[in-house]
């Protein structure tokens, strides 16, 4: 079973579009799939499976401690259940360390082969937690400017926030900071000369970076793309996060812009599984056959990041 978190800084660029498309393309391949609803403030995942406001949430586990096994709710997709989202939340990440723990503890028990977590816009240091968690790194874009520079932040604070407890763990948290504040006397132009000075510098990082980051890739999304030669900011995202990050990062592929979208699903009154004939379903599947090459190898050890 694996956690496939999907993320990607600014908001409305289809993330839960995205999710709920994985949902239907990886059950269409017989998986076991369940949906997480993790966007605090902006709950829609049951919207998006033509569900009326859920009568469950995951709210329950939060604020009375209900295991997640009891909020799963049927959705009309089948082989798809869904945690549904807290409508009654202000916006907060109200997971605090523990709760996040018992959280993904709940989440690998759940009977599923793929859960998918829509964990919603920002940046916001739980919002990476969770990412960074999960065994397939997933960020969605659109090809404007502003989206493509909100994920590159969010990639960036995901790939800092993995690092810290490294240099917690090395014992030269105050070290990589000095280098970090005083990078240009090093010649330090990217994040990936950063690593490898602290690596060549400090021998203890540099064992323990590279374990860290064994199996760490970020998959991109790209959607709504209403020009092919907009495909091309997939591989520049890609380049980018590989040149300046020293990230892997692979673009899983693009998903068409489709006008008609929202008004086809809300005139079907169904599931997204209805429209699967849509050429953005097709595209959408295209890029759940990408995801799930090499499933067996999990772009990360579960639990790495405590
Ligand atoms: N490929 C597409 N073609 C046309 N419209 C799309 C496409 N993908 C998403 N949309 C539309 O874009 C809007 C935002 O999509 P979605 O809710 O999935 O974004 P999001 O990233 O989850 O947003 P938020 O950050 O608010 O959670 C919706 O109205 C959706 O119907
Ligand atoms: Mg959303």
């Amino acid at each position: 079973m694996q956690i496939w978190a999907i993320g990607g800084g600014k908001g409305g660029t289809g993330k839960s579009f995205i999710t709920s498309g994985l949902g239907v393309c990886l059950a269409e391949k017989g998986l076991k799939v369940v949906m997480v609803d993790a966007d605090f403030g902006g709950a829609n995942l049951h919207t998006y499976c033509a569900l009326p406001k859920p009568a469950r949430s995951y709210g329950e586990f939060v604020r009375e401690g209900v295991p997640l096994n009891e909020l799963l709710i049927e959705t009309p997709i089948p082989g798809v259940s869904l945690i549904a989202g807290d409508l009654n939340s202000s916006g907060a990440n109200p997971l605090t360390y523990a709760l996040k723990i018992k959280f993904f503890r709940q989440l690998r028990k759940l009977d599923a082969n793929v859960v998918l977590l829509d964990l919603g816009a920002g940046s916001h240091h739980k919002t990476l937690d969770a990412f960074l968690e999960a065994d397939r790194m997933i960020v969605v874009t659109v090809p404007e400017r502003m989206a493509i520079e909100n994920l590159y932040v969010f990639i960036k604070s995901a790939f800092f926030r993995k690092l810290s407890p490294l240099f917690k763990k090395a014992g030269i948290h105050e070290e990589a900071r000095n280098v970090w504040m005083r990078r240009e006397d090093y010649g330090i132009r990217s994040m990936d000369d950063f690593t490898e000075y602290l690596s060549n510098h400090f021998s203890g990082f540099g064992q323990l970076f590279k374990e860290a980051m064994r199996y760490f890739r970020v998959h991109i999304v790209l959607n709504k793309v209403r020009d092919y030669r907009q495909t091309e900011t997939g591989f520049a995202i890609k380049s980018m996060a590989e040149k300046y990050l020293g990230i892997p990062a692979s673009f899983a592929g693009h998903v068409r812009y489709d006008r008609d979208f929202w008004d086809r699903l809300l005139q079907d009154k169904a599931s997204l599984s209805r429209v699967s004939a849509a050429r953005i379903m097709v595209d959408v599947c295209r890029i759940a056959d990408a995801l799930t090459e090499g499933m067996e190898e999990p772009d990360k050890l579960s639990g790495e990041t405590g």
